[in-house]
C-alpha cells in the first residue's frame, strides 16, 4: 500500500544551500532513489542527483540518508517508519556541485597516485601463473564498486580537509594492499609506500569505513591491519633490521 512520506532534501550549490521539505508518494518495494526520481518528475525537475545502474553496482548514487552514508538505490523505504522524516544530503567530505551531486575528483587523484600493477620482467600477458589461494586472498577487494562511501566516512578527511593531501583513504590503501598481496607484482615496497606516500599511519583502525561499505568488504581487518603489520615488520623487526644493516 502506498503512503505519503515526508522528505527533506538538501538543495543548493558550492555557494550554499538548505534543506527543502517535500511530501511525496511512496509505493511498496521502493527505494530512496525511486522517491528522489518521483520528486524530479513531479515537484522539483531541476533536482540534481547522480545515478546510473539502480542495482548497487555502479557506485554513483552515494549520499547521506538521515546522516548515514548510503547508496540511494539500495536503501529500501521499508527501512523507515511511515511517519519518519527521511533526510537526504550530499556526501559531506567532498565539495558540492549541486543538490545531491558532489565533486569526487579527490578520489581519482588518489587513484592516479597508486603505481599500477607491475608484471615481472620477461613475462608476457597470458603467461601469468599464480596459485588459487593468492587469487582468493584479494578477490574480496575487487568487489569494490568505487562508491567512495568509505572515503566519505573516514574521520581522517571527513572533518579535516587539510589531511586530504597526505591521506589516500581506505579505498586506495586497500588497493595498495591488494597489489602488495599479488605474487606477480614486481613493484617493490608497496607497504612502505603506503606509510610514506599514502598516509597509512593516519588510520587508527576505527573501522567506520568497513561499516558503511555496501559490498561488505572487510577493509580494515583484511587490508589495512595486515598492511600495518607488514610495515611494522619492515621498520621494527629486530632480525630484519640486522639483515638490512
Ligand atoms: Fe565503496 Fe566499499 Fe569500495 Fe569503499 S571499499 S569505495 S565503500 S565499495
Ligand atoms: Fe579511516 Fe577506516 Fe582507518 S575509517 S581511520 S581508514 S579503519
Ligand atoms: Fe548504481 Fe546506485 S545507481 S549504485
Amino acid at each position: 500500500m502506498g503512503y505519503k512520506a515526508k522528505f527533506k532534501v538538501w538543495r543548493g550549490d558550492a555557494e550554499g544551500g538548505d534543506l527543502q521539505d517535500f511530501t511525496v508518494e511512496v509505493n511498496e518495494g521502493e527505494v530512496v532513489l525511486d522517491v528522489i526520481h518521483r520528486l524530479q518528475a513531479t515537484q522539483a525537475p531541476d533536482m540534481a542527483v547522480r545515478w546510473n545502474c539502480k542495482a548497487g553496482k555502479c557506485g554513483s548514487c552515494s549520499a547521506e540518508i538521515n546522516g548515514r552514508p548510503r547508496l540511494l538505490c539500495m536503501t529500501r523505504m521499508s527501512t523507515f517508519t511511515e511517519d519518519e522524516t527521511v533526510t537526504v544530503t550530499p556526501m559531506r567530505t567532498f565539495p558540492v556541485i549541486r543538490d545531491l551531486v558532489t565533486d569526487v575528483s579527490y578520489n581519482y587523484e588518489k587513484a592516479r597516485e597508486v603505481p599500477a600493477f607491475a608484471p615481472p620482467e620477461g613475462v608476457e600477458p597470458g603467461e601469468y601463473r599464480m596459485q588459487q589461494i593468492d587469487v582468493e586472498r584479494s578477490q574480496e577487494f575487487r568487489k569494490c564498486i568505487e562508491c567512495f562511501l568509505c572515503q566519505n566516512t573516514c574521520h581522517v578527511v571527513r572533518d579535516h580537509e587539510e589531511n586530504k593531501t597526505n591521506f589516500s583513504g581506505p579505498r586506495f590503501l586497500m588497493r595498495i594492499a591488494e597489489l602488495d598481496m599479488h605474487p606477480l607484482d614486481a613493484h617493490e615496497n608497496r607497504a612502505q609506500e603506503a606509510k610514506t606516500d599514502h598516509g597509512l599511519g593516519f588510520c587508527n583502525i576505527t573501522k567506520c569505513c568497513t561499516e558503511v561499505c555496501p559490498e561488505h568488504i572487510k577493509i580494515t581487518d583484511n587490508a589495512l591491519i595486515p598492511m600495518k603489520e607488514r610495515v611494522a615488520d619492515h621498520y621494527y623487526d629486530p632480525i630484519l633490521r640486522l639483515f638490512k644493516r
